[in-house]
């Protein structure tokens, strides 16, 4: 085993090594420190690309990308359907509602018959957690999961430190050109569910970020600290200091019974209002997955606030992500070198 090289300032690994060894993209708890910052830099040259008037890779051209959605989505599945066909693939959307599944097919058949058509690689968002890990042991391609029930939205987080780094480097913060070493984000919302939550903890830290996560006691989970996290249930003492705020929605679809006494309950403690905002550090960033509840866990001046809010950026970042993603994880199908157990045995050049 050769050990882990440093990467370049630009996230470049030495030719030779390759910096991705997995087949799939799972969840943000696969990867390592260094496997994250070479995907964050690869989406780099997408985001340029992105901000061109025309937006055309043949990087993937001849390949086909199935989107699997077996639960409801629309920027995610915008998302890397616009990532898919800028690489040049050929993308076919398919939607639960109109596949077999509500015919009672189980989930193995479809994924064999997935495979038998021939998918370079298959995205798929399923409600329950585990289910795209299912889907990728019966397929011979390479499988992204674009969120599945309360456990992992690898991309969503990737986006999000990709999102970060963009705004902390336009505001001239050159110590998080890299990791995100000390930087101190709150986290508030329905943790208990959210496989944003998870994903973006996971990735947070691995960057270095000191995380703050802050819920009702319903709705967080239990051993969170486990994680590397702090847990906190006043979110005026969660913001105290913090230089980022995301905020989460209640995940009302996956609550099983009453987790909150009423939304104006809800909205009162943990909602972010401009007031509670100036709680946190005086230039701190706002941020959102997606689908936000405005006037619930966030309020409309916040959401919209200029400079602050980078909620608009996170969704450009998605699509370079899920560009780098696909680009990555289909490069050994394509034959681009740098893919094998040999170079990964390798010497470091
Ligand atoms: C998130 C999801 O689906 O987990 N949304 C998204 O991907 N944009 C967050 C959510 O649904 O609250």
């Amino acid at each position: 085993m050769t050990a882990t090289p440093t990467p370049s300032a630009s996230g470049r690994f030495p030719a030779g090594w390759y910096a991705f060894p997995h087949r799939d993209l799972l969840g943000i708890g696969q990867l390592q420190t260094h496997e994250i910052m070479f995907l964050l830099a690869e989406a780099e040259q997408w985001v340029e690309l992105n901000r061109q008037p025309s937006k055309h890779s043949n990087s993937l051209s001849g390949l086909t990308i199935i989107n699997a959605f077996f639960e409801n989505s629309t920027r995610t599945l915008l998302s890397f359907e616009i990532a898919g066909k800028r690489l040049g693939a050929d993308v076919v959307n398919m939607h639960a509602a109109q596949s077999s599944v509500k015919k009672g097919e189980t989930l193995i058949d479809t994924a064999v018959t997935l495979n038998a058509m021939r998918a370079d690689a298959i995205v798929i968002r399923h409600a329950s957690s585990g289910a795209v890990r299912l889907i990728a042991e019966q397929v011979d391609c390479p499988v992204l999961n674009a969120g599945d029930g309360q456990h992992e939205h690898p991309t969503q987080a990737l986006l999000d430190a990709l999102a970060l780094r963009h705004a902390l480097r336009e505001r001239g913060r050159t110590e998080f050109a890299e990791g995100l070493w000390g930087l101190r984000v709150t986290i508030c919302g329905d943790i208990l569910h959210s496989r944003v939550a998870r994903s973006n903890i996971l990735c947070l830290t691995a960057l270095g970020a000191e995380v703050r996560v802050c819920a009702p006691p319903a709705l967080m989970p239990a051993g969170i600290e486990e994680m590397g996290v702090k847990p906190f249930h006043d979110f005026d003492a969660a913001l105290d200091g913090a230089e980022v705020v995301m905020m989460l929605r209640l995940q009302n679809e996956r609550m099983n019974g009453q987790f909150v006494p009423s939304t104006r309950e809800y909205r009162h403690l943990y909602g972010l209002t401009a007031k509670r905002l100036k709680k946190a550090e005086p230039n701190a960033l706002i941020m959102h997955p997606g689908p936000m509840n405005r006037g619930v866990e966030i309020d409309n001046d916040v959401a919209d606030l200029e400079g602050r809010s980078i909620i608009t950026r996170q969704v450009e970042m998605g699509v370079a992500i899920r560009m780098a993603c696909l680009e990555v994880l289909t490069r050994r199908t394509r034959g681009v070198p740098g893919w094998s157990a040999a170079d990964m045995a390798g010497e470091i050049v």
